[in-house]
């Protein structure tokens, strides 16, 4: 039975790497990785690497790689469909029929979603009854100005303050306790091992997904106290909050200039409510690399709208930060006026329009690192405006851009009154030794590979290491890159490459683009083994690692490899050297 890419990409979406690995392996950030020790073999230092772009691990020590699929079945020792299996029902994923097994007695994804539904409609009717929902009125439709059709737009509710009334209604629909308390609707007793409502005297905000589904709940509480003030439904096998946003089932269809990202529920309804129905929220936590991912996949620009409060502002710079790492132009824009603390209060006093002007201004990438910067200095000091201005021309020298790059020197200079001629020196000084230093790294590290003899998992790569180095360069790239993908697809053909793993891969891939245009290394699982698998997730791994990726780099592999193919035998030949080692092995 074949699952469809489809399902394998959303088991590995919803399967995040750290996550999964983090659980076996201790894991520490390093920039926009992690790291830790390998479990595939013993180290005292860490060199197993989890690339969380691409969600996928290479061990340095031992060479094993591959993505969260490959990672179970080899810490689980399972199978392919069984390690898809698990993950799937781990995430709430169902496959199509015939490819699952569940076990009955799990409290299932569909019976939480259809027992959420029943709430959700529960909570919203109590809300408009006459005199349940008075409380509930109250405060969202005179405290907090929600109109009508916004509160059944979001359908907004009530949940009454009586400890049984939601258990009751649900019970009499047929759901069980245990179901209640997995779903988190309810919860047991410690005292007298009661079940009881887990949301009482608060106004309801149902969460749906992009699916329409009702996946959890976030519950506000309507007397003033701060403690508590929000109740958000735990993970579900229904529900992970790390993964969803709020709102997005109607942002999503409002994405396409950009999204606005908030803190909170409040800010989203407001927001939304004046017309700007590309807000979401996360779900009472710090944006996630999960959620970040989710952005990249509906748009280009996130305006992220925080809190104007300390707290606030760093959570924006999290924020900034991690969709920064998957692609995406990100903005900050700051709610700031008088008496106001967030995009809800200021919208409510300032209106839509100047709410729309924010937008406009808010701060782009450099902006918001100069701002940054030159917060941490005091200028009229001399010693800290050198600092500083080492500082901005670090920053301005990550640009890839040339113009961008010549655009900020400009800025800088400007504001210091320095020629903007030594600002570009320093800059391109900075740019020139991590070239180096770069270069040094790449060096090594195709020396480190080529004087890897003995191969296991490739043996006929020794009879051709020039060969083998110049098809893993042109494999990688294919996987890594559409461009190169479409390219290799039109030029090679599978006799061109010179081990057999290399041809298998190709046609592999070929098939693969053929099918869907497009390539993922799930695509291909089921046709290799653990360590083929391995050994194509290190090709594309060391591929990402060079900075030579461009399509000249890949026109001279190309013809290389065509040069190597017509001569077969490569002169380099390590075949008698292995053979002399394998010779004196014992018998
Ligand atoms: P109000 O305007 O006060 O209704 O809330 P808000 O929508 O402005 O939210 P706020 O910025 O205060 O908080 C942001 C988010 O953090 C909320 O939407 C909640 O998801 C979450 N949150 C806030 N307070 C609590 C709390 O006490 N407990 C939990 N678990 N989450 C909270
Ligand atoms: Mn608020």
């Amino acid at each position: 039975m074949i699952i469809p890419h489809e399902i394998i990409e959303e088991i590995k979406f919803r399967n995040d790497i750290e996550t999964v690995i983090g659980s076996f392996v201790n894991l520490k950030r390093s920039g926009a990785n992690a790291k830790g020790l390998c479990p595939f073999h013993s180290e005292k230092t860490p060199s197993f690497h989890v690339y969380l772009a691409n969600q996928s691990f290479y061990c340095f020590g031992c060479g094993a790689s591959g993505d969260v699929i490959t990672f179970t079945m080899k810490m689980e020792n399972l199978d392919y469909m069984s390690a898809v299996r698990l993950l799937a029902s781990r995430s709430g994923v169902s496959l199509p029929e015939g490819t699952e097994r569940v076990s009955s007695k799990e409290v299932g994804r569909q019976r939480i979603l259809d027992m959420n539904k029943a709430a959700a409609k529960f909570f919203h009717n109590c809300l408009l009854d006459e005199e349940l929902g008075k409380p509930g009125r109250e405060y969202i439709v005179k405290n907090r100005g929600l109109s009508q059709s916004v509160i059944k737009h979001f359908g907004i509710g009530y949940a009454p303050k009586d400890f049984g009334a939601l258990h009751k209604h649900l019970r009499s629909l047929g759901f069980t306790d245990e179901e209640m308390i997995t779903g988190f609707l309810c919860a047991r007793s410690q005292k007298n091992n009661s079940v009881y409502d887990v949301y009482r005297e608060r106004v309801m905000f149902p969460i749906i997904d992009v699916t329409g589904n009702v996946i959890a709940f976030g519950g506000r509480r309507i007397d003033g106290i701060k403690e508590n003030k929000y109740i958000n439904t735990n993970d579900t096998p229904a529900f992970k909050k790390s993964k969803n946003l709020f709102a997005l089932n109607f942002a999503k269809n409002n994405a396409n200039d950009f999204m606005i990202l908030c803190e909170g529920y409040m800010d989203v309804i407001a927001l939304h409510a004046s017309g700007f129905e590309n807000a979401v929220a996360t779900l009472g936590t710090a944006i996630t690399p999960e959620q970040a991912r989710m952005f990249a996949r509906y748009t280009k620009k996130v305006i992220i709208s925080y809190d104007n409060d300390e707290p606030g502002q760093k959570a924006a710079d999290k924020a900034f930060k991690l969709l920064q790492e998957v692609g995406i132009d990100v903005r900050i824009l700051k709610s700031d006026g008088e008496g106001v603390k967030d995009p809800d209060e200021y919208i409510k006093k300032y209106g839509k329009e100047k709410f729309t002007a924010l937008l406009n201004n808010s701060k782009s990438k450099f902006e918001f690192e100069q701002e940054r910067i030159l917060s941490g200095y005091n200028l009229t000091n001399m010693d800290d405006k050198v600092k500083a201005l080492k500082e901005l021309c670090q920053a301005i020298s990550n640009y890839p851009s040339e113009v961008e790059r010549e655009l900020y020197a400009r800025k800088i200079a400007t504001q210091f009154e320095i020629p903007v001629e030594s600002v570009n020196r320093d800059v391109n000084s900075i740019i020139k030794r991590r070239n180096s230093a770069q270069k040094k790294k790449e060096t090594a590290e195709i020396y480190r590979k080529t004087s890897m003899i003995g191969d296991r998992i490739n043996r006929e790569s020794a009879s051709n290491v020039n060969g083998n180095k110049i098809e893993e360069a042109i494999l990688g790239m294919m996987m890594l890159f559409p461009q190169h993908l479409e390219i290799c697809v039109k030029q090679l053909s599978a006799n061109d490459f010179v081990t057999s793993l290399s041809k298998r891969i190709f046609e592999s891939i070929c098939a693969v683009y053929k099918e869907c245009n497009k390539f993922d290394i799930g695509y291909i699982q089921n046709d290799f083994s653990v360590d083929e698998i391995s050994r194509i997730s290190k090709m594309i791994i060391e591929r990402q690692q060079l900075s030579l990726n461009d399509d000249k780099t890949l026109q001279d592999l190309i013809s290389s490899l065509k040069d190597v193919a017509n001569k077969k035998e490569d002169s380099t030949s390590l075949d008698s050297i292995l053979r002399a080692i394998n010779n004196k092995k014992p018998k």
